[in-house]
């Protein structure tokens, strides 16, 4: 693994045992920061390692079966390297298909992000409710069980958009793309006849929240958005427990694991250091089938 410390920082993986848990955030890429975000709120004292398996994005293209094989082959790299208390499978993509084989494979806690439909169902006022997800996501069957148990009331529009994670990770990295673009990715979100119009949208990937300040204001009109991801905090701290007194989280101990060799932007440098991974390392997995 190539570690590459910003400076002034000095990551020590040969750390004392801690009482503080290790948590390991995953995702395809950037998505996941959505929610490591709001984990980090919850758990500010805890060691994290996000890891984003960029060699291997976007899952949304991948069958079923080489995205479970995918991401039980990188967890069990992760895992060996890293040794965490639990992991946040931070992908929709991954999470409706990969977590029983993970459950199955590694005896830590899980933890998965799986389109907020019941949530959305519970919030809509119209009945039209949409789900914004990858083609992936879209085309699950645990997605197509979840509107059934919990949205069968609702008239449920699934949208799966090809571009949005993409555009999501050029967004973050400096380059945003221009509205048009966003705005031909989310327009089929907003649906409207005779019997009302979508007044929810559940964000299915956690890519897509990152884009949140453009969608609501190139929305044609009003919406709830539905990001999971302070429901996904609430989980960790349900499994793992509230923050250890007296421990103060220490950013350097703390770092981003990239899986491709590809190397990241000035821009996305800055961004992750704001969001408080400061370090940034690779750990090269080449996705040798897809
Ligand atoms: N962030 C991932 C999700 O929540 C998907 C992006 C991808 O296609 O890799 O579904």
């Amino acid at each position: 693994m190539r570690v590459d410390l910003l400076a002034g920082a000095t990551y020590n993986p040969a750390v004392m045992p801690s009482p503080v848990p290790t948590i390991l955030v995953f995702d395809s890429g950037l998505g996941g920061l959505t929610v490591f975000s709001e984990v980090l709120k919850v758990r500010p004292d805890a060691r994290y390692v996000y890891a984003a398996d960029d060699a291997g994005f976007p899952y949304g293209r991948l069958s079923e079966a080489v995205l479970a094989e995918r991401v039980v082959t990188v967890m069990e790299r992760l895992i060996g390297l890293h040794d965490p208390d639990l992991v946040v499978v931070a992908c929709n993509t991954a999470s409706t298909v990969v977590l029983p084989h993970l459950r199955e494979r590694f005896s830590i806690p899980f933890v998965g992000t799986v389109p907020a439909i019941k949530p959305a169902a519970q919030t809509t006022q119209t009945g039209y409710v949409t789900v914004l997800a990858t083609p992936g996501t879209v085309a699950r069957d645990y997605t197509r069980d979840l509107i059934e148990a919990y949205a069968a009331g609702c008239k449920v529009n699934l949208v799966g958009s090809r571009r949005l994670a993409g555009i999501a990770e050029a967004e973050l990295a400096g380059s945003p793309v221009p509205d048009e673009e966003l705005v031909a990715e989310m327009q089929p979100c907003f649906v409207q006849d005779e019997g009302g119009r979508t007044d929810v949208v559940a964000l299915a990937c956690t890519h897509y929240p990152l884009l949140l300040p453009r969608l609501q204001a190139l929305a044609p009109w009003p919406v709830t958005w539905i990001d999971p991801a302070p429901a996904i905090a609430r989980r960790v701290t349900q499994l793992i427990g509230q923050p250890v007194p007296g421990h103060e989280a220490d950013e350097n101990e703390t770092m981003a694991v990239f899986t491709s060799g590809a190397g990241i932007s000035a821009a996305l440098r800055g961004a992750l250091q704001d969001k408080g991974l400061p370090v940034v390392a690779v750990e090269d997995m080449p996705l040798l089938v897809g």
